[in-house]
């Protein structure tokens, strides 16, 4: 076993005042949240308590994990990459809800007891999504620690939160995405599991975002330690943009960074099989808590729907808030390429 490593990073409350914008946007939370680290991540107060852990769980040569931050295609990669690394067994992907299949580590911490019990007698059906009841009895890491070989994991956190042997251990690929477009759908989320429930509206969520004060935020920041990393052999970085513009294209790129081989047809089946329509109709994936006409886990599927969500004053502060995390940085998105920041009027 590899020595027990002290956390290398603080972890401290946030300010009552950023709490407060917080809560206003999630519930059943009662302890402060906490902010991770030099970039400050947001999480739960629980995470404070097994940060150590995480940062310490044994990585595998072997493992494939998928980090992204959260509603930029994480299960749409996850069930990319699994289907890949198990040729293409499409029956066998039928048999197991995704999220047993390819859990993710962090879930324990994600939902505090309280707010489990609470969404629980309100909408029973949410107690089994992602695995959360489960969860909330075993620590999902502690589960992921004691699942054989080959393991496929998922996570929100970013690569600074994580074991510090992960890119020289395992393979990962890291999925980015528009940050207006993950805001959208990071509400439309948040609707679906709270409904009647939620409080804010999404300029209560979109102020709270642009703060950086939503779980695994700061965005910007999240995806940059990955993109600081995109050439280090053993991870793979995508953009949910370029999945959208041409899926078979990035499948390939995926199948060369897992060192897998399919025919041309293989790969225009992964392909049809995960598009947007058949992913929504795989109870497996799409493990929406409504009803048909609810916001759906799948719900729009597109690049670029955030314009219609954003009154003038949320485009430019959306502007703002891109150039200024964005500036000193290597990294640019696709749909806010640099000439964008530098042509802003800041
Ligand atoms: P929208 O809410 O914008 O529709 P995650 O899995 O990280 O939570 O990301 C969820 C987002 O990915 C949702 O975005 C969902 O619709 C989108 N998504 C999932 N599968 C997709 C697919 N096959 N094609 C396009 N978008 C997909």
């Amino acid at each position: 076993m590899a020595p027990w490593i002290d956390l290398p990073y603080e972890i401290r409350d946030v300010t009552p005042e950023e709490d407060k914008i917080i809560k206003k946007c999630l519930i059943g939370y009662t302890k402060p949240f906490v902010k991770c680290g030099k970039n400050g991540y947001v999480m739960p107060a629980a995470f404070r308590k097994y940060a150590e852990t995480i940062y310490n769980l044994e990585v595998r040569p072997d493992d494939i994990w998928v980090i992204t931050f959260p509603r930029s295609g994480t299960t749409w990669t996850q069930e990319m990459v699994w289907l890949i690394e198990n040729d293409l067994d499409f029956k066998a992907a039928k048999e197991k809800p995704l999220y047993a299949r390819f859990p993710m580590l962090e879930t324990t911490v994600q939902i505090p007891r309280v707010a489990f019990e609470l969404i629980k007698a309100n909408f029973m059906n949410l107690a089994y999504f992602q695995g959360l009841s489960n969860a909330v009895r075993n620590p999902s890491w502690k589960t992921i620690a004691e699942t054989p070989s080959p393991r496929f994991i998922k996570t929100h956190l970013p690569l600074s939160l994580l074991p510090p042997k992960l890119l020289s251990t395992a393979k990962v690929i890291y999925v980015a995405r528009d940050p207006r477009d993950v805001a959208v759908s990071y509400y439309y989320l948040h609707k679906m599991i709270l409904k009647s429930l939620m409080r804010a509206n999404f300029c209560h969520f979109w102020e709270a975002f642009r703060r950086d004060l939503l779980p695994w935020t700061p965005i910007v920041a999240h995806t940059n330690e990955a993109w600081e990393n995109r050439h280090n052999p053993n991870l793979h970085f995508m953009f949910y943009e370029d999945m959208i513009k041409d899926l078979p294209k990035e499948i390939r790129a995926v199948c060369k960074f897992l060192d897998r081989k399919y025919s041309a047809d293989k790969i225009e089946q992964l392909a049809d099989y995960l598009s947007f329509n058949s992913l929504r109709k795989n109870k497996n994936v799409n493990n929406t808590t409504g009803k048909n006409g609810d916001v759906q886990f799948l719900r729009k599927g597109e690049a670029g729907g955030w314009k219609t969500h954003f009154d003038d004053k949320m485009k430019l502060q959306a502007e703002e808030f891109l150039s200024i995390r964005l500036r000193g940085l290597d990294l640019s998105y696709p749909s806010f390429p640099l000439y964008e920041t530098e042509c802003s009027h800041l």
